[in-house]
């Protein structure tokens, strides 16, 4: 019988591919049971797991259908490397260890025979057991390789890390930032402008650990982190944040937060000299400043046009020293957009940004475009760009919670 680099079998990987769309038909049903028995038989993932994204149904979507793509392409697994890489990101920065792997493969296939019942075959879920194992692996590997690279970065380190809040400064009506030195005294990694950092907020009273992850919001290279976070008050029927609220109301100057290492690869590019444009709304902004503060610093020559929305002046954070910036730097231009502004706002623009608008601001279309913010703003950021004929290649975003897809 003939193998692939996988080491499956012509017939397993036929059972594979012709039963990938049935699993895909009854995917949120096998999903709901994955994640309900996983959680029945270990709890202790709930530690992990975002448990509002869980009650929203916003993430657990993306794990099975991920390994579903991945056994659509089980003849072929180099072509999902790229993808791989980005989830093991997320999965580095919550910690998961190649432990974890065998308990999602267990429930998944438990999941599977559930549903499916007497069509699940024991030839079926021998295959499913095998393919997964292969794909699992493929993380596994991606993920040890980074480990170890956090580890052996000056300063860096694989596990979460005790910091101290040294200063706690509001920057809006809804955004405060934390500034984050590690408890330990030994140095910090330099990370790369963008990347993000996760918390572990150990709330008192509560069964579980959260984790969240927050950008970095200043340039790398200044002996502490600092992180900038919106509150997520409650809303009709919506429950408060549960992590934005506590950082808020509960850590304070001298409190410690258990922090993971830097990750993420929504990363300004500093080998690019061309433009460089930032956009972004409301909390976006995080990325965007430590981009901003990066490049005056790293390529002071380059032109930077710097685009901020926000509702009101109010919870328009870090005006001043963007405007500070502008002032000191000849190369650096900022807009401000506000979507409904109040008597004394002062903007450029009112209501939401558009393509025309971008047209008449942008010195061109040939420039590296990084942008972030809400859904609705990023959807928008993408299609504006579109418009103005800027190509694929040039556009990076980040999205503040479970991949999905801003594009379509
Ligand atoms: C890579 C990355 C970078 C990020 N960087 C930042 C950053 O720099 N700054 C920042 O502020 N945030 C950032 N985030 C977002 C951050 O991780 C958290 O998601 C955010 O702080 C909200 O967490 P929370 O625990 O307060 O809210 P959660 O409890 O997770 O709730 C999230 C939202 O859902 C609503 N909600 C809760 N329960 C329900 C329900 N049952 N139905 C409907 N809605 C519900 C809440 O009101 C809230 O608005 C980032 C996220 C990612 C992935
Ligand atoms: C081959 C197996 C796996 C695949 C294909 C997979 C896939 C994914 C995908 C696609 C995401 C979303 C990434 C994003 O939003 O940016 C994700 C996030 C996540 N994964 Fe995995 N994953 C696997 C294994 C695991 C394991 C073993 C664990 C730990 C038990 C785990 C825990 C998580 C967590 C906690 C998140 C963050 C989302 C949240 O908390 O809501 N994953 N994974």
């Amino acid at each position: 019988m003939t193998t692939t680099k996988t080491g499956l079998n012509k017939e397993t990987r036929e059972i594979i591919k012709a039963t990938v769309p049935v699993l895909k038909e009854h995917g949120e049903k096998i999903t709901t049971r994955f994640y309900q028995m996983m959680f029945e038989n270990h709890p202790e993932l709930k530690n992990i797991f975002n448990q509002t994204n869980q009650r929203k149904g916003d993430q657990p979507k993306a794990l099975a259908n991920t390994v579903y793509a991945a056994a659509a392409n089980i003849d072929n697994l180099e072509t999902i490397l790229p993808h791989v890489k980005s989830i093991a990101h997320k999965h580095k920065s919550l910690n998961i260890k190649p432990e974890h792997y065998p308990i999602v493969g267990k429930h998944l296939l438990l999941a599977i025979k559930d549903v499916l019942g007497d069509a699940a075959t024991d030839d079926i879920i021998d295959a499913w057991e095998k393919a997964y194992g292969v794909i699992a692996d493929i993380f596994i590997s991606v993920e040890s390789e980074m480990y170890k690279e956090a580890k052996n970065m000056t300063g860096g380190w694989a596990d979460f890390r005790n910091f101290k809040v040294t200063k706690k400064i509001v920057e809006s009506e809804v955004i405060t930032s934390f500034y984050l030195e590690p408890v330990d005294g030994n140095p910090l990694p330099v990370y790369q402008a963008g990347q993000y950092i996760t918390v572990k907020a150990e709330i008192k009273g509560a069964s579980y650990n959260q984790l969240r992850q927050y950008s970095l919001s200043c340039a790398p290279g200044e002996g502490v982190y600092r992180i900038s976070v919106k509150r997520e008050d409650a809303i009709g029927d919506n429950p408060a944040g549960v992590v934005s609220t506590f950082l808020h109301d509960n850590v304070h100057e001298g409190s410690i937060l258990p922090i993971s290492a830097p990750s993420g690869e929504f990363v300004l590019d500093l080998k690019d000299t061309r433009p460089l444009v930032l956009m972004s709304g409301g909390v976006g902004l995080t990325p965007m400043m430590s981009m901003l503060e990066t490049v005056i610093k790293e390529q002071p020559e380059r032109e930077v046009i710097f685009i901020h929305a926000a509702r009101t002046g109010k919870v328009h954070a870090m005006k001043d020293r963007v405007n500070e910036i502008a002032e000191q730097n000849e190369n650096v231009t900022s807009y401000i957009v506000y979507g409904s502004p109040e008597a004394d706002d002062k903007c450029d623009k009112e209501g939401y940004i558009d393509a025309a608008w971008l047209a008449t601001i942008l010195p061109t279309n040939n420039a590296a475009f990084y942008f972030c913010g809400p859904k609705g703003f990023m959807r928008a950021a993408y299609q504006n760009l579109k418009q103005n004929n800027v190509a694929d290649s040039d556009i990076h975003f980040e999205i503040f919670g479970p991949a999905e897809d801003i594009i379509n």
